[in-house]
């Protein structure tokens, strides 16, 4: 397992979106990445069902722990993730996120997943409620909040994620709970930092991150590694 503990003051883990690399030649992008300085990899998962879009399974997961020592956390846009909690297991990933909006029953999703050896996550929508994460928070390892509606990279940040991510933090603290707040979609040189600030812990970015020339600079904007 690997797995990464609160980042130090004013700094966050940067996550790329596999996503957004290029499938045609990812040893390449990935190791590119690693050396650019990313701390984890997020592993978009998406069903044709739960988000328009189709993406990939357990058996590129598989692939890409060949391809990388990172922490793999996959974020499972799909109904029914209870159904493929196993395999995910099996692919050697380390943390498997859920959507609170999914057709799985939460509690017993996210015991099975800390009971296969992964990190347990719980996301959210932006149109979502935050009370209705809120019974979960003491079941989960890591709280994944959404600032653009699941389904494609490259979308434009939704505001509300700040007042969220904000309010974890503050609960983080007050109940003396251990979480992760991570934070997915439309993260940049401006949107990043915003959230960091709020408290975000990891920040995840596609389109901004993989689309860069000088990858290395902007891993440390997002992680608050420069002046
Ligand atoms: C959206 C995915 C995101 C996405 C992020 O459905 O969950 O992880 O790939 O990409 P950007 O950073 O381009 O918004
Ligand atoms: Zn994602």
């Amino acid at each position: 397992m690997n797995w990464l503990p609160r980042p130090a003051d004013g700094q966050a883990w940067v996550a790329p979106s596999v996503l957004s690399a290029d499938f045609s030649r990812l040893e390449n992008d990935l190791s590119n990445m690693t050396a650019a300085g990313a701390d984890f990899l997020h592993l978009d998962v998406m069903d044709g069902h739960f988000v328009p879009n189709i993406s990939f399974g357990p058996f590129i997961c598989s692939a890409l722990r060949k391809l990388s020592d990172l922490p793999l956390d996959a974020h499972l846009m799909i109904s029914r993730p209870d159904k493929y909690l196993e395999p995910f297991a099996k692919s050697g990933i380390d943390g498997l996120t859920i959507h609170v909006e999914a057709e799985a029953d939460v509690p017993s999703t996210l015991k099975r997943i800390g009971e296969l050896g992964m990190k347990r996550g719980i996301s959210l929508n932006p149109g979502t409620d935050l009370g209705d994460i809120l019974p979960y928070l003491d079941q989960v390892d890591l709280v994944l909040v959404m600032s653009v509606q699941p389904g494609f990279g490259g979308q434009k940040f939704n505001p509300v994620a700040v007042e969220k991510i904000a309010e974890l933090a503050r609960r983080r603290e007050d109940e003396g709970l251990e979480y992760l707040i991570n934070v997915d979609g439309g993260i940049n040189d401006v949107t990043g930092p915003e959230c960091r600030e709020a408290g975000a812990d990891i920040l995840v970015s596609g389109s901004w991150l993989f689309g860069a020339e000088d990858r290395s600079a902007r891993v440390d904007v997002l992680g608050g590694r420069v002046g």
